[in-house]
């Protein structure tokens, strides 16, 4: 387990930007955080660094955001999810279980659908306005990310 803090939402999206320059075909990232917490910011930095072009939307009105960036990429948000029904009717298991990146805001609401090997991300409010902690926790496939991670700067 590793834990990072961030000093501002552009901190945030630099960490995500580094992580999603690194992830690979099949990776699953599961988003846990409170309202605000930066789930999203983090995640538009994750997008950025695996070369996702956008154009604005929101992703809190539907469940999935599918994207071509330099591997497909599947941006999930399950707070509005009513049941895991609705996460079959949309054929999830061919995304959780394949070979695009994963990235799931309120993870934790689905965990039990998570695939083997996931790196877990937490997100809580720190003591700072602007301040929020990151706690990352991954598989065993997840674990030269995490050493890399702990040397890297995102201060700017
Ligand atoms: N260090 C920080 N990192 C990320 N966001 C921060 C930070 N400091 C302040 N913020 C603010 O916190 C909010 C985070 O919003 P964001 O949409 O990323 O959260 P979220 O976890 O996705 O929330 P929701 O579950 O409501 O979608 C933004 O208003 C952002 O400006
Ligand atoms: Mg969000």
């Amino acid at each position: 387990m590793y834990t990072r803090t961030t000093h501002s939402p552009a901190e945030t999206r630099r960490l995500g930007r580094w992580l999603g320059e690194r992830l690979q075909a099949g990776d699953f990232v599961a988003l846990v955080g409170d309202l605000g917490a930066g789930k999203t910011h983090l995640s538009g930095g994750i997008l950025t660094g695996l070369g996702v072009e956008r154009t604005g939307g929101s992703p809190t009105f539907t469940l999935l955001w599918e994207y071509e960036g330099r591997l497909p990429v599947y941006h999930w948000d399950v707070y509005r999810l009513h049941s895991p029904d609705e996460l079959d009717d949309l054929g999830y298991e061919e995304y959780f279980y394949g070979d695009g990146v994963n990235l799931v805001e309120w993870a934790d609401r689905v965990a039990a659908l998570w695939p083997e090997e996931y790196l877990r991300i937490d997100l809580t409010y720190g003591p700072g306005e602007e301040e929020r902690v990151l706690t990352f926790a991954g598989t065993e496939r997840y674990a030269k990310l995490l050493e890399d991670l702990n040397d890297a700067d995102f201060s700017a």
